[in-house]
């Protein structure tokens, strides 16, 4: 998606435009309706060497923001961030010194430079996603189950909102099918019938795009018959893929040409 631009490069070659492009990267999806978007504007064309990226159509429910610089988002490069509650503006490795950030998400650039050229990257955090993810607690129907007769069910308990629920056996992400079922937003694990290979410890992690929290270890204990064969081979690991949903609204490419305007006029005069 493309924003008409005031500020097309006429005259300009690219190479002497000034090429300020941002996306927005936000961490869980937004209803369709008003979509944000991002323009880069002149806000003082006489003035010159000013770059305002305005972001329109913010959802209302937001914790805060991070600019980064690039087409990534890494903490390296982290220009500024922006807690709405506190109002509190946090500089980055990237901070120039001459960006400003406003409490509405838009970012303004003083002194532009053809270093500023390139890609930037906004970053909205949900309101929910802002305090860390507090340990949850696991329950257990029984620490210990005999083998083929029984089934064991694992709670896990949160008090936290917007989180996701998974579980690990032995450190691993475990595979949940066949004996071993999830219900209830995977706060529910139910292994039906155990056996001996299911003994061993048991965490539940619950998690949101940017913290996760595990419950202390679970040690479970299997009592079988050593007379008997072992009733086959374990379920399969699945490692659960974790992608967030990621919504990239990319919106501007924006040529923004006032310096060689202005260095064209310097030579005209
Ligand atoms: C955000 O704030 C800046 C600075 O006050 C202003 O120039 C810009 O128009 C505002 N953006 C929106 C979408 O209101
Ligand atoms: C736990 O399992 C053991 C062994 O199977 C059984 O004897 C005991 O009654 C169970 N305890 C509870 C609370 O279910
Ligand atoms: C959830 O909140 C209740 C009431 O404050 C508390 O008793 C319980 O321990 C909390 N559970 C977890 C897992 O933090
Ligand atoms: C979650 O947030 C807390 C507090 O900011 C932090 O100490 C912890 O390392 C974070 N955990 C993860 C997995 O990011």
């Amino acid at each position: 998606m493309e924003s008409p631009s005031a500020f097309a490069y006429r005259g300009c070659t690219p190479q002497q435009g000034l090429l300020l492009t941002a996306s927005l990267l936000n961490l869980w999806s937004l209803p369709t309706t008003a979509q944000p978007t991002i323009e880069s504007v002149l806000p003082n064309a006489a003035k010159g060497k000013e770059v305002l990226l305005l972001v329109n159509n913010l959802p209302g429910d937001l914790g805060g923001y991070i600019w980064y610089k690039g087409e990534i988002i890494d903490s390296n490069l982290q220009i500024v961030s922006y807690e709405i509650i506190t109002k509190t503006i946090t500089h980055g490795p990237a901070y120039s010194h001459r960006e400003t950030m406003y409490p509405n998400g838009s970012l303004l650039f003083q002194k532009v430079t053809l270093q500023d050229t390139g890609y930037y990257t906004l970053q909205a955090i949900e309101k929910m996603y802002q305090k860390p993810v507090r340990k949850p607690a696991l329950q257990a129907s029984n620490a210990t189950v005999t083998e083929h007769k029984e089934a064991v069910v694992l709670t896990c308990l949160s008090n936290d909102t917007g989180i996701s629920i998974r579980w690990l056996f032995k450190n691993q992400i475990l595979s949940h099918k066949d004996r071993k079922k999830l219900s209830q937003g995977n706060s529910i694990l139910t292994i039906d019938p155990v056996r001996r290979e299911d003994a061993g410890g048991y965490q539940c992690e619950v998690f949101n795009p940017i913290n996760s929290s595990k419950s202390d270890p679970f040690r479970l204990d299997v009592q079988y018959d050593p007379t008997l064969p072992s009733p086959g081979l374990s379920d399969g690991d699945i490692v659960d893929i974790m992608v967030g949903t990621l919504i990239g609204v990319v919106l501007i490419a924006a040529l923004v040409c006032f310096l060689c305007i202005r260095e064209t006029r310097g030579t005209d005069s």
